[in-house]
């Protein structure tokens, strides 16, 4: 009786099946999407057969249309590498929005105008080009996610925004995180419907193992993205690990790792992170190197 009943209510979703022929068609080129943030484009590739071999081919940046999760405990360069990343877009033409949900449209602007002389780039050209939605100021775009989805929309179709970051994700479930993971995978689906290329910030708390995303953000937000990038900081406190990071003990090292990329192939090495005195962040070598 119960499967009966069962039987009667369910239905074939014929629009969810596809043959993967059909799919292919749709889906679009693995490329790269370089991001303006030194020695981070060559940790990304993808496979070619070339004369019958499998050879490893860089992809020049992180994948078109990724989702990608940035994420690290405070003050780890978070912040910086997504203005880099904005500006890099700019400069190249390609319109982003940048959803600002800690610090007023203002003070971002500032930070961005400063990273684009730090990499050389003249903002008054570039800045038509950048579209800051403050969720930072407003409650209405912070706390309601409808409200975001058509302001963004409403940005996207306006000024042809290819895209999208947010500074951070972790500011839109502050004080509901066990909802963050309904929040994460709701953006995550707007973001492939308007084809973006993103990158979401999430802040991690301390405690977690350091170089790994697991519980960035509160409640597995790395699940949900299609690839993972963790910032870390550490103070050197012994001489095991001064020698190993060729420092001196009280010094600060900063690591960088991708934690996975389901999109395409990465380097999966704990590489060294420098931050320069105008505030870019670099990506140096592995560690052990
Ligand atoms: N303009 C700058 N010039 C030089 N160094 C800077 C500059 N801005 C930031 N930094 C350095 O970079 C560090 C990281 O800054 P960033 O704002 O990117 O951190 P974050 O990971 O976004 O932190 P949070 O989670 O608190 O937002 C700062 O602590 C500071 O040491
Ligand atoms: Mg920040």
């Amino acid at each position: 009786m119960e499967q009966e009943r069962h039987a009667e209510k369910s239905r074939v979703v014929e629009e969810g099946i596809w043959v993967a022929g059909e799919a292919l068609k749709k889906a679009p080129d693995l490329r790269g999407v370089p991001t303006g943030v030194e020695g981070l484009d060559e940790l990304f590739y993808k496979a070619e057969i070339k004369d019958g071999k499998v050879v490893k081919k860089p992809l020049g940046g992180i994948p078109a249309y990724a989702v990608v999760n940035l994420t690290g405990v405070s003050d780890t360069g978070k912040s910086l590498m997504v203005e880099q990343y904005t500006i890099k877009q700019a400069s190249r033409g390609e319109a982003v929005a940048f959803i600002t949900v800690e610090s007023p449209a203002p003070f971002v602007t500032m930070s961005l105008k400063e990273r684009a002389t730090a990499m050389g780039v003249d903002f008054s050209e570039i800045e038509d080009k950048i579209i800051l939605i403050d969720a930072a100021s407003h409650a209405s775009l912070r706390e309601n996610l409808p409200n975001l989805f058509a302001t963004l929309a409403y940005a996207i179709k306006n000024y042809k925004v290819r895209h999208t970051v947010i500074d951070s994700v972790t500011g839109l479930y502050e004080a509901k995180e066990m909802m963050a993971r309904t929040i994460v995978r709701q953006l995550f689906n707007f973001m492939k419907k308007w084809y973006q290329t993103a990158i979401f910030v999430s802040q991690k708390r301390s405690g977690h193992e350091e170089l790994t995303a697991e519980a960035a953000g509160g409640y597995a937000v790395s699940h949900i993205v299609d690839c993972s990038m963790v910032l870390a900081k550490e103070l050197i406190t012994s001489r095991i690990t001064a020698n190993l990071y060729k420092k001196e003990i009280g010094e600060i090292v900063r690591l960088f790792r991708i934690d996975g990329c389901r999109m395409c192939g990465h380097d999966t090495r704990t590489h060294f992170m420098e931050i320069t005195e105008t505030g870019l962040v670099k990506i140096g070598k592995p560690i052990g190197q």
